[in-house]
Parts: structure tokens; C-alpha cells; sequence
């Protein structure tokens, strides 16, 4: 796809544009945008080593939309910005696939694989075959097809014949080209089939937040990606960082007049000609094999390293590498006769659902723990799975005593895939939900849209000891050694009895236990006293107000001088900042404004803990001093980290949204709900750029 000579020219031409101050030749500077842009999508998604920093890349994709957005008659469909569709009707369109989609025969011992050699011989009248083998990625199959090289449908599997078109949605991931060079190749159409995955990575991260959110987590990656691509909301798709894999070519027609490329002549040959044209397929990762036996090896040598995959694998896939013998070969009507699955050990089992548990968590939401029968999944013994809240246990209708198939997918969780009602005796009976908290005996309550029953007992001795070991924990004020084991057991034993308490642990008592020697002692009083000095976003996040995840704790202690100015903020205010809605507004009002709260971040404050935004407090005397500024839209003039250095070396401060305290907003391009709002206050002074470089130089 791009020679190494591409590249350096790629690469400069990149550092160019971003130099660039006047765009004369508008035309030329968009095609060299959108080559630039296209070639980084390549190098980060398809080849996992991005070439620019995430930085240069938002300022070229910026540059590139506010120059469209201007001179809109230079728009192409293919451009980078054209990923983001208008929108999804209700429901997809179903559509025809060129060629039906089949699903492949599993094999799952050396023994098979053997079997399946002999007929593929005996089919192919010949000893002389050669095999392909490449990941069996485990996400959501789609089919793609691509026009003189532009991409005008991706639709997924459906019933094998028709699909649903999810265009829009397939269009937002960027490891698939919008259009690519098979045009000049002589293909006037071709038909691809691939596998839209998930890493494993975002994936978790995905379920973080989702929780953090009061959410239940997806069950595993495959899940997530053929939800995702279902989803009616492109932007949101966008959103959850899908990738994709291209293993099959399942029809093309040539045009007019040019002939066949020989590269379409084997599996393994047409895979590393699509992926020189730009598109993701497993180039990197396939192997050719002459013997079976040398194909079992690479298999069983495979299967012990597929933890170490970015995205999860059920298995290999075994491919007959010649075209012309795969025709000869031939497909039943479940699948083609030349390929193989070699599935690897199941992550699935079954067992018995004897009770379930109800646990009471940090912020009081009970989970129900379905304890089952021990049951042995990829090397783990798995008594115990979070069923997450009320609603799951309904969807899926568990009952105690069902057989239940359990899954256990690489790193993540277990979970319950489903009960086997087929097997049900009718003795089974239903889960009753507590009316009741557990441990503390209050009332549980839900709120119409939550899944979760809650135990809102704020001294419940659980939440108290959780809310303690969050606020140790490693992302929050990270108190070393003070585990969740010592938090327990000094909770137990009235040595801590709130947050607060932690900086007045009376050590003579904890000496008096044993078992802690006088180093370990000391590590703990250090890391309890280093902890006073944490950036407030750390502690915000530690206070453990719901809602409130690592990146929205960040926005809330950016947006203040001291946590104390939250006792004034209104819901309405509190939504002005980026990223947070209503809901998150609610919940962080609520927490300042109770009394408890408050009191204790008065004794947090007494015992040395920080409680300013150290940023804000070093801000510099200057001409600005008391000033605030908001910066919004697509600037042009000036970066906007450099705009916010000037505005502070002076004195202002930045503000994290429009609110009753902002004195300026500069607004670019494009400008959104930041200015509505502006304008709805009325105080907020408004400047375009120059003005602001006005303000700046005088
Ligand atoms: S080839 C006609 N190759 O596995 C041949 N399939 O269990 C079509 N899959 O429906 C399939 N990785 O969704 C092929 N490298 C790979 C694959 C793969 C995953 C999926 C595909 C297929 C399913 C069958």
C-alpha cells in the first residue's frame, strides 16, 4: 500500500500541513489532508503503530473539517470526515449478499484435522495441496463491497442470505477504507468478508466506565461488537473504538477490458494484495503449510499463546490456499468444503445454579452472585458470577436449581450466558429479590430508571469499609499498604470509622495487635501522610460520589479553585461542564450539599489533606488576574493549550464550561451549545480570535 518512500513523504507532508498557515490552493491542501489523514488511520489501526501524536492528528482532522465546513463544494464522500453519517433510520434495510455467507465446519483434535486432510485430497484429486492457517477471530461477521474502489455497503451476516445494511455504522470504524485503489487494479467490484472485533483493552475500558455509570457491563467482546454495530446512533458507534479483520474475498467482477490480477490466484496471496491496498486482513499473522501434521503443530503451539492476542480468538482457520482447488472442492450448503475451523478449548461450561447471594457495594447497589457447582473453564475453577442486577436475572429468567452454560473469555469476568431451560424438572424456583439491605436490615430502594436496588444507609457498615478501600485504592489517593484486607480488619475493630478517620489512626492500638512489624508500620504512616498532598482530581475521584469516574473527577477538579466552590454550584451550572449531563449535575449537587459531606471535608482539610486545585492556585499575578476564559469551535489562529498558557501567564483562569463565573468565551468556527448559552446568560463577553489576540496584545 505505501512503500517506505510513501511514507517519509507521508510523514513530511504531514509536518507541512500542520505548519501550514495560508491555504491558497484549498483543493491541493484537502487531498493532502485527507492523505495524510488516511495514511495515519492506516498506520494506527491496521498496523498498530501510529505515526502521528494523537494531538497532530485532532488539529489535521480539525483543519480538514473547518475547511470543508467553508468551502463545501470541495466535500468527497471518501473524505475522513464523511465517517459520521446523518443518522440511522429506525430500522436497517435488509439486503441480499452477493454471495451467501456460510459458516465453516469445526474441527477440535489432531484427529479431525486429519480426517479433513484425507477428503480435502480425495476432493482435490491431488497430494500437492497447501494450507492456509489464520486466526478464527471471535466478533461480529460482516461483508463489505466496494465499487471502482469506493465503499457503498457493509451489511452484516443475518440469516447467511440477507443481512442487515449497517453502512452508516461501518463507515465510523476506521481500519476499513471508504475507498482504496482497486479501481485501478482492473476490479469494477468486490465482495469482502471480515470480522468486526473489539480489542480486549477498549473493551474492558469500555466496561469501567459503563459501571462507573451504574450500568451493567457487556458480556464479552463478541457481544459487544455485533451490539455496537446495531446501535441507531453512528456518533456513538464511533464512539466505542470497533475494529475490524478482512479474511475472505467472496466475489469480484473485473472491469471492462482488464485482466485478472495473479495475485487473486491463492487465499494467501489475494489477503496480502488487499492488505497492500490498504485493507486490514491477517497478512501478518498467516502461515503457510504444505503437511497436516506441521499444521497440527502450529495449531497446539497457537492455542497456548491466545491470551497474548489484542483481540480474543476462538480458534484457526484452516483454508485449501489455491483458488482453483477451492473451486474444485466445492461447499455443501452449510459451508465450503476447502476450509476449517480448529476451535480451541472451551471457555464455556455448565453447572448447577444452587443460590444466590446479594451483595452491597461501595455505593449501596446489590448485585445478586450466583453461586453454582464448581465448574473447570480454561484453567479456572468457577464457583461464583456477578448476574450484575435484577434486570439480567429477568432477561435471562434464572432460576435456582437451572443448569446453566457459564462462559470465561480470556481475562474477562465469567457471566452466565443462560440457563438451559430444555433440562429444567420444574422443580426450579424463582430468585427472589430482598426487600432489605443485607447487612444493615434498611429498606432498599430503586429509582425507575436504574437497575439496581440500593441500600441508601450511608453508614452501612459495607459501604463504609468500601468506601474507604476505594479511597486508597491506586487511581485515587493511593495509600499504599493500607490494602483492603487492613482496611477491613481496622474497620472491624473501630480503628477506622470514616475516611476521615484514616489520618488519625491510633497506631499504639494497631501495634498492640500484632502481626505488624514496625517497618511495615512506618510504610503506611508515610504513604497516609504523602497522601495529603494528591492533585484534587484524585480525591475528588476518591470521595467515591456516584457517578463520578477518573475522567469526569479530572473535568470537575479542573473547573475550581478549592472543592469548597462546589457547595455553590447549581445542577445547571455543573452541566455546562464537557462531558457531564443530568445526571452525573444530580448526583454531584447532591453529594455537596449534604451536611455530612461537608463536614467531612472539613476534617479532611484539618488534617493537611488538599483540597485546591494547585493549578488554579499558582495562577500568575498579571493583567488577566481574576479573569476567566472559555475557549470553543475549531480555532485557526492559535492553538488552543497555547491560548490557554497566555490567558494564565497573565492571571485568567479556564473555565471547564459556561457558567454565571465566565467572563470571556473565544469562539472559533463551528461554534456549538457553549455559545447558545453564552449568549442565553448575557454576561459572558464573546470574541472571535483576532479579538482575543487583540485582548491579548493590549
Ligand atoms: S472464512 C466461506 N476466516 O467464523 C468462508 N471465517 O464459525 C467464510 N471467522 O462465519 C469464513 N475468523 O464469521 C473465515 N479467518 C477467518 C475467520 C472466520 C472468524 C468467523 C466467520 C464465520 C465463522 C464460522
Amino acid at each position: 500500500m505505501y512503500t517506505q518512500e510513501d511514507e517519509k513523504h507521508l510523514y513530511e507532508q504531514a509536518k507541512e500541513l500542520l505548519a501550514l498557515q495560508d491555504e491558497k490552493n484549498i483543493e491541493t491542501v484537502l487531498t493532502g489532508i485527507r492523505e495524510v489523514i488516511n495514511y495515519a488511520d492506516w498506520k494506527y489501526y491496521v498496523q498498530s503503530n501510529p505515526v502521528l501524536a494523537d494531538a497532530e492528528y485532532d488539529a489535521l482532522f480539525k483543519k480538514l473539517k473547518h475547511l470543508e465546513t467553508k468551502f463545501p463544494e470541495f466535500v468527497t464522500n471518501d473524505s475522513p470526515t464523511q465517517r459520521i453519517a446523518a443518522g440511522l433510520s429506525e430500522r436497517f434495510p435488509t439486503v441480499a449478499h452477493l454471495v451467501p455467507m456460510l459458516s465453516l465446519d469445526n474441527t477440535y483434535n489432531a484427529e479431525d484435522l486429519q480426517d479433513w486432510d484425507r477428503k480435502c485430497r480425495e476432493l482435490a484429486e491431488t497430494d500437492e495441496l497447501e494450507y492456509c492457517v489464520e486466526p478464527k477471530y471471535d466478533g461480529a461477521s460482516i461483508s463489505l463491497i466496494y465499487d471502482n474502489g469506493a465503499l457503498t455497503r457493509g451489511a452484516t451476516r443475518g440469516d447467511g442470505v440477507m443481512g442487515e445494511d449497517v453502512t452508516a455504522n461501518i463507515r465510523q470504524i476506521k481500519a476499513i477504507p471508504l475507498s482504496t485503489n482497486l479501481r485501478a487494479r482492473g476490479v469494477a467490484q468486490m465482495e469482502i468478508r471480515g470480522e468486526i472485533v473489539i480489542h480486549k483493552n477498549v473493551f474492558e475500558a469500555y466496561n469501567k466506565q459503563r459501571l462507573s455509570e451504574g450500568l451493567s457491563p457487556l458480556a464479552n467482546p463478541r457481544n459487544a461488537a455485533s451490539g455496537t454495530l446495531r446501535i441507531l446512533d453512528p456518533a456513538e458507534v464511533r464512539k466505542r473504538g470497533l475494529n475490524a479483520i478482512l479474511y475472505h474475498i467472496s466475489d469480484y467482477t473485473l472491469a471492462e477490458g482488464a485482466g485478472r490480477p495473479a495475485e487473486l490466484d491463492t487465499h494467501y496471496g489475494s489477503l496480502q494484495w488487499l492488505y497492500s491496498l490498504g485493507y486490514p486482513t491477517p497478512a501478518k499473522e498467516m502461515k503457510l503449510f504444505r503437511h497436516i501434521d506441521e499444521v497440527i503443530a502450529y495449531c497446539h503451539e497457537f492455542e497456548q499463546h491466545r491470551d497474548d492476542l489484542a483481540f480474543e480468538v476462538d480458534g484457526l482457520v484452516i483454508k485449501v490456499n489455491s483458488f482453483a482447488m477451492q473451486d474444485k472442492m466445492g461447499m455443501t450448503s452449510h459451508h465450503p468444503r476447502w476450509a476449517v475451523a480448529y476451535k480451541f478449548k472451551a471457555r464455556q461450561g455448565t453447572s448447577k445454579l444452587r443460590r444466590v447471594e446479594f451483595q452491597v457495594g461501595r455505593t449501596g447497589a446489590i448485585t445478586p452472585v450466583a453461586k453454582i457447582d464448581p465448574v473447570h473453564i480454561g484453567g479456572v475453577t468457577v464457583t461464583s458470577v456477578s448476574l450484575f442486577n435484577e434486570d439480567v436475572v429477568r432477561e435471562k429468567d434464572l432460576r435456582i436449581g437451572d443448569t446453566v452454560l457459564v462462559e470465561r473469555a480470556g481475562d474477562v469476568i465469567p457471566y452466565i450466558v443462560k440457563p438451559l431451560s430444555e433440562l429444567r424438572s420444574g422443580d426450579e424456583e424463582p430468585i427472589k429479590f430482598p426487600t432489605n439491605c443485607p447487612v444493615c436490615d434498611s429498606l432498599l430502594e430503586k429509582q425507575p430508571e436504574e437497575a439496581a436496588w440500593r441500600c441508601i444507609n450511608i453508614s452501612c457498615p459495607v459501604q463504609v469499609a468500601e468506601r474507604l478501600i476505594h479511597y486508597v485504592s491506586k487511581d485515587a489517593m493511593d495509600i499504599r499498604n493500607l490494602g483492603a484486607a487492613n482496611i477491613q480488619k481496622f474497620y472491624d475493630l473501630g480503628l477506622l470509622t470514616d475516611i476521615p478517620s484514616i489520618y488519625s489512626i491510633d497506631w499504639e492500638k494497631v501495634r498492640g495487635l500484632g502481626g505488624f512489624g514496625e517497618k511495615s508500620i512506618t510504610n503506611v504512616q508515610q504513604a497516609i501522610e504523602q497522601s495529603k498532598t494528591q492533585p484534587l482530581n484524585r480525591l475528588m475521584f476518591g470521595l467515591g460520589i456516584r457517578f463520578v469516574g477518573e475522567t469526569t473527577a479530572k473535568t470537575l477538579a479542573n473547573a475550581v479553585a478549592h472543592i469548597r466552590d462546589y457547595f455553590d454550584w447549581s445542577i445547571e451550572q455543573l452541566c455546562t461542564l464537557e462531558d457531564v449531563g443530568p445526571k452525573v449535575a444530580t448526583s454531584v449537587a447532591d453529594f455537596f450539599s449534604r451536611q455530612e459531606n461537608r463536614d467531612m471535608l472539613d476534617k479532611l482539610e484539618a488534617s493537611g489533606v488538599n483540597l485546591m486545585n494547585q493549578k488554579k492556585e499558582q495562577q500568575a499575578e498579571g493583567a488577566l488576574s481574576g479573569k476567566t476564559f472559555l475557549f470553543t469551535g475549531t480555532l485557526s489562529q492559535f492553538k488552543r493549550a497555547d491560548a490557554e498558557a497566555m490567558v494564565e501567564a497573565k492571571g485568567g483562569a479556564i473555565l471547564g464550561g459556561v457558567s454565571a463565573k465566565l467572563n470571556y468565551l473565544v469562539v472559533g468556527t463551528d461554534a456549538g451549545s457553549k455559545l447558545e448559552k453564552a449568549k442565553k446568560l448575557g454576561t459572558v463577553n464573546v470574541l472571535n480570535e483576532t479579538e482575543f489576540l487583540e485582548l491579548m496584545n493590549g
